[in-house]
């Protein structure tokens, strides 16, 4: 399975913030947004993603991600030239996909929660679409999912402004090889979008479309205003500091996941302990762990 991590969009809804820098580099706490959808694939166990951005900011990204063997995987960057809309993505990353299925990670999306890298690994090889539903107090600005009374998935909408329910479709999506193929027939929305809603639409017409539910033990939060952005920093902030365990942390996860080493994760850590996150990966090569499983283990 190969990732498409979308870090596109002019992200207007946090102009001026995102006037002049990719909104996916903005902070979240102590990381780059773009940090957290990355770690949320890795975990997922996706060693080869292709990166989405506007063409201006593909240099920032390739400055902070490089071609991600530092990390034990592959990065590679595809421009967006107009923000087109998010299904746009799989016709871009046609050729990088071959064929393959996909992980499909919104770059403003953060996820974060029990064993969600363990549950996310069992979801691949897929065939059709795996794509998971979060309650939420107000879904009107996301895609909303119904289900029937037997709990299967009846209709998704996007941003309804009378929401049938309040589960909503966190950026996060697994299709099989035919998702670039329903991509391909689609045409722009009201908004002039290729909607992801659609996509799954289609997959949901088919009989083909799997719905996990994301429980209360899992956080969805994505950053698409200054209340957002803010509260995604001080859910993470609140809980690193608790745990003294970061999230969104590429170097663990890479390190987690056995794509690097002790040597490796050792070497990433000297460059980056002025801010003290250096010092975190080295506590981590240098704290013994527990060898019973921990009870609600995170991802
Ligand atoms: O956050 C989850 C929601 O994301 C889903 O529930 C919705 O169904 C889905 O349409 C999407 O809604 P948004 O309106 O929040 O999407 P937004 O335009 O903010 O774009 C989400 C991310 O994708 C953001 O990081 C920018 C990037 N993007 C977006 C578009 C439209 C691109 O890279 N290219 C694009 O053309």
């Amino acid at each position: 399975m190969r990732g498409v991590l979308l870090a596109g969009g002019n992200g207007s809804r946090l102009w001026p913030l995102t006037r002049a820098m990719s909104k996916q580099l903005m902070p979240v706490f102590d990381k780059p947004m773009i940090y957290y959808p990355l770690t949320t694939l890795m975990m997922a166990g996706v060693r080869e993603t292709l990166v989405v951005t506007t063409p201006d900011s593909e240099e920032q990204f390739r400055r902070l991600l490089g071609d991600g063997t530092q990390w034990g995987i592959r990065l590679r960057y595809a421009p967006q030239p107009h923000p087109g809309g998010i299904a746009q993505a799989l016709l871009i990353a046609e050729e990088f996909l071959a064929g393959e299925s996909v992980a499909l990670a919104l770059g403003d999306n953060l996820l974060h929660g029990a064993g969600l890298g363990r549950h996310l690994r069992t979801l691949h090889p897929v065939s059709g679409a795996h794509i998971f539903a979060y309650a939420v107090a107000d879904p009107t600005a996301y895609g909303v999912i119904t289900f029937d009374s037997s709990g299967r998935a009846l209709s998704i909408e996007e941003k309804p402004s009378h929401p049938r329910s309040s589960y909503a479709v966190p950026g996060f999506y697994f299709y099989d090889s035919s998702a670039v193929k329903i991509a391909r027939e689609l045409r722009p929305s009201t908004r002039g979008e290729l909607e992801i809603t659609a996509v799954n639409q289609e997959y949901l017409r088919r009989g083909e479309l799997r719905v996990s539910v994301l429980g209360r033990g899992t956080a969805w939060l994505d950053t698409g205003t200054f209340d957002d952005l803010v509260q995604a920093s001080e859910y993470v902030r609140v809980v690193e500091d608790r745990q003294g365990q970061k999230i969104g942390c590429v170097e663990e996860a890479a390190w987690r996941c056995g794509f690097i080493d002790d040597d490796q994760l050792r070497a990433l850590a000297a460059p980056l302990r002025a801010s003290g996150y250096g010092d975190y990966l080295l506590r981590l090569l240098a704290e013994p762990r527990p060898a019973t499983t921990t009870v609600g283990e995170s991802a």
